[in-house]
């Protein structure tokens, strides 16, 4: 059921917090590993959160950066619930258990030469590792990125790093272009010329505006979706998701193990 692919297998395991400061309204958390858990881009943890009751069940987080040679984990976590707000205020020092990597990430090698990445909000996460792969085989990507506010971007200076250009946007003006990230590509569609795939997290209108995009021109293109989750391994198919393929027709599949990353032409986003 666990993707035979990745690069690692999934394990538990324990990871010491070394840092943690805000990033916007999201926290940068900083973990030393010691396993070499070697994640592909867009694969998550499922972290167990402390706290007991309402929060007992673990919380897909996704891998924002991985540093193997110094067993470094980096994730961004925005507080909306119980959750994430244990975690985001977890201190430096404290052992967070973890369960991982999970599900199959992006394609590296689908990316092509002139890959085009997309973050919407907190979706930005697992972007800045993917674009650290992407920088390596030397093809850096151009990088969308998009938000409500300022303080709602994610990931910003790192993917500014780590890209041949970045474009900002939010809907209130705060930072970059004024409005959302998918209508300023569309009033600038030549930034897209070229492009040999588009790979996208952020929320659901983001990610089918992106599709309908991509069909258009014809370019590939791949997404990252968010799905409540209960195990994260395959066995409980409560993050199934309907999908429509050219040989199967409509079916359902399992955002933990099947994605979360799929290709959007195949999603229904409806
Ligand atoms: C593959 C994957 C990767 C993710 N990566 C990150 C990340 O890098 N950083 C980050 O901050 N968050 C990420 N999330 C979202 C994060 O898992 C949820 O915000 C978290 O589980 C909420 O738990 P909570 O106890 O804080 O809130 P809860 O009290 O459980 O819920 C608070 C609110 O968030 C909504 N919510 C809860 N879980 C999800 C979910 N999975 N998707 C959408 N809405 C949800 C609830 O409906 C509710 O409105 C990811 C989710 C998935 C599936
Ligand atoms: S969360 Fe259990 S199958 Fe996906």
């Amino acid at each position: 059921m666990l993707d035979p692919s990745r690069e690692g297998g999934p394990e538990v395991f324990g990871a010491r917090l070394v840092h943690n400061a805000p990033e916007g309204r999201a926290r940068r958390l900083l973990l030393v590993v010691e396993e070499d858990i070697a994640p592909v881009p867009g694969q998550f943890l499922q972290l167990g959160v402390g706290g007991g009751g309402e929060t007992y069940l673990r919380r897909p987080i996704s891998i924002a950066d991985w540093d193997g040679a110094r067993g470094l984990l980096e994730l961004l976590v925005l507080p909306v619930g119980k959750g994430t707000g244990l975690l985001a205020s977890a201190q430096p020092g404290s052992i967070i258990d973890c369960l991982g990597p999970l599900g199959r990430g992006f394609d590296l090698d689908a990316a092509g030469p002139i890959p085009v990445l997309v973050g919407g909000g907190i979706g930005a996460a697992p972007l800045v590792y993917l674009a650290r792969r992407l920088a390596e085989r030397g093809c850096p990507p151009l990088t969308f990125l998009g938000a409500s506010d300022h303080p709602g971007l994610a990931g910003e200076k790192s993917l500014t790093a780590l890209s041949r250009g970045v474009v900002l946007a939010t809907e209130d003006g705060s930072r970059g272009a004024t409005g959302m990230i998918t209508e300023v590509m569309l009033r600038n569609p030549g930034e897209l010329e070229g492009a040999t795939a588009i790979m996208a997290c952020g929320p659901r209108g983001m990610l089918a505006a992106l599709k309908g995009m991509a069909r258009e021109r014809g370019i590939p293109a791949y997404g990252s979706l968010e799905e409540h989750m209960a195990c994260g391994v395959g066995a409980c198919l409560g993050c199934a998701v309907p999908m429509s393929r050219p040989e199967s027709g409509k079916s359902y599949l399992r955002v933990c193990a099947d994605g979360p990353v799929f290709p959007l032409e195949e999603v229904i986003l409806a």
